[in-house]
């Protein structure tokens, strides 16, 4: 299949730009940014990055068997952008659930989804690609393919291979090779962490996610089966 390209140099958010224009839009259109002007990250963060410096993009998607599908996806889209690493040789990626890229504990690249339940999903992702500073007081420490490798990459080349996995892959319906990879990247497998579910606290050890993509939590007395949220690790 074949998708669809639209670049701004420069744009409030990729994600804005397909919320507000998904009804004129078709699947696996994607949009990408040299610069964000208010990009967003989840919890109502703030994702900045330099111009022209990293990958940025958005892309839509309105098929209703995809759309059913939808905890999966932002999964299904960080495996996307780990599978691409390994493949430019980078080693010890791993992904945190639900949507985070990792290399050597640093993150790289955070997914945001957005949409309306089996109307329309929008899947955001900013991968760090040659910066090389970044601000003080992140949350945690992040990290770039430039400073991972010490040279700098093509980001349009990246861009292309990753759109093209990503329209192939989500095509194939087929999860059972994503969980298999996820399987062996779980960043958060055998951790202590905290959740909240309905605003009340559990803690326990990560042990795995099951065939749905939930996250799957060991506490002292059950075994919880997460399909959203933030993980802390303790
Ligand atoms: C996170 O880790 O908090 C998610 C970050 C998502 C950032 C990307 S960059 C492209 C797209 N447009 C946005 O405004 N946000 C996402």
């Amino acid at each position: 299949m074949n998708y669809h390209v639209v670049h701004f140099d420069e744009i409030d958010s990729t994600n804005n730009y397909l919320k507000n224009s998904y009804k004129l839009l078709n699947d696996f259109t994607f949009v990408t940014a040299d610069y964000q002007s208010k990009g967003k990250g989840r919890n109502d963060r703030v994702w900045s990055s330099n111009k022209g410096e990293n990958l940025m993009f958005s892309f839509l998607i309105k098929n209703p068997a995809l759309l059913r599908k939808y905890g999966a996806l932002s999964l299904i889209t960080a495996i996307e952008v780990a599978k691409l690493l390994e493949a430019y040789n980078f080693k010890e990626v791993r992904i945190k659930w639900p949507n985070d890229v990792f290399i050597n504990d640093k993150k790289v690249c955070g997914i945001l989804l957005e949409g309306q339940i089996l109307e329309y999903l929008v899947i955001g992702v900013g991968l760090n690609v040659n910066q090389k500073i970044f601000p003080d007081g992140l949350r945690r420490p992040a990290t770039s393919l430039s400073l991972e490798m010490n040279k700098s990459f093509d980001i349009k080349e990246i861009e292309k291979e990753l759109f093209s996995n990503i329209v192939n892959d989500y095509l194939s319906l087929n999860e059972k090779p994503f969980l298999e990879y996820f399987r062996n990247h779980n960043y958060l497998l055998n951790k202590r962490v905290r959740v909240l579910i309905n605003d009340e606290p559990f803690i326990g050890e990560v042990v795995g996610i099951d065939d749905n993509f939930y996250l799957q939590i060991k506490t002292r007395d059950m075994l919880l089966h997460i399909d959203s949220g933030e993980i802390e690790i303790l």
